[in-house]
């Protein structure tokens, strides 16, 4: 089923969760890996290159995750008061620092007017360019919010794991189209 029910997530939203996850981790990753390069290197351009391309795509998945969220119903929250509220407040931060490093991203390859090659295929035009100091103000944001994006992401994987084999409740399943753990 592609749609969410009361129970549990609906093929689409489980398809994307885990993708977004991978190429989270993925893009940390690499976008860290860059860091250590040199201009000699055969990485040096071809690494942004596949960084921004896959960044651009999860952009993009990210825009149709949150409209496809509008037209959606959502599963009923799991745990205690204090858990749901915890879980409402971690999905929230987890969107909001998505968005955050991925527009970043975007304002600092796009400072200098230029466009954006997504796997070679077509280009994003820059929007927003020449803003004071955008490229060097971008790259604070684009790495602090990338951390940040990892450490909240890290917990909220804890508190999966902490469902699933503490608490023993469905919420771990439901991510992968089950209404209940067996
Ligand atoms: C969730 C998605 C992403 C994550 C986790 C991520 C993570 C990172 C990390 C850890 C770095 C190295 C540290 C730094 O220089 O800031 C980096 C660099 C970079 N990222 Fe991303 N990134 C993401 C999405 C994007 C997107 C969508 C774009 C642009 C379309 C982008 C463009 C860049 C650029 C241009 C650099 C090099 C920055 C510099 O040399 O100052 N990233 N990214
Ligand atoms: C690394 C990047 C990750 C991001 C950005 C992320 C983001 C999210 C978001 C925003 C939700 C809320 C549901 C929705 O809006 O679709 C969610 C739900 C969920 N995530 Fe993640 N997630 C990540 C990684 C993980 C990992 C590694 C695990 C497991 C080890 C995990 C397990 C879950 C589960 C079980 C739910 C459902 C919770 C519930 O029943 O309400 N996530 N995730």
């Amino acid at each position: 089923m592609l749609k969410n029910t009361e129970t549990r997530y609906g093929t689409i939203a489980i398809v994307i969760h885990w993708l977004t996850a991978l190429m989270v981790i993925g893009l940390f990753a690499l976008g860290w890996w860059m860091l250590t390069l040199t201009y000699y290197d055969d990485w040096y351009r071809l690494g942004p290159w596949w960084h921004k391309s896959f960044g651009i795509t999860l952009l993009a998945i990210s825009v149709l995750r949150v409209l496809w969220m509008l037209v959606n119903t959502k599963p009923e929250p799991i745990g205690s008061r204090l858990e749901r509220l915890g879980a409402k407040i971690s999905h929230l931060l987890l969107y909001l620092l998505l968005f955050t490093v991925m527009l970043s991203g975007f304002l600092i390859s796009t400072a200098d007017g230029s466009s954006i090659s997504v796997f070679g295929l077509f280009s994003v035009p820059a929007l927003i360019t020449d803003l004071p100091g955008q490229a060097d103000v971008a790259g604070e944001v684009h790495w602090y919010a990338a951390v940040a994006l990892m450490i909240v992401a890290g917990g909220h994987a804890l508190a999966a794991l902490k469902h699933h084999f503490i608490n023993k409740d469905s919420s771990f399943v439901r991510m992968f189209g089950k209404t209940k753990r067996i």
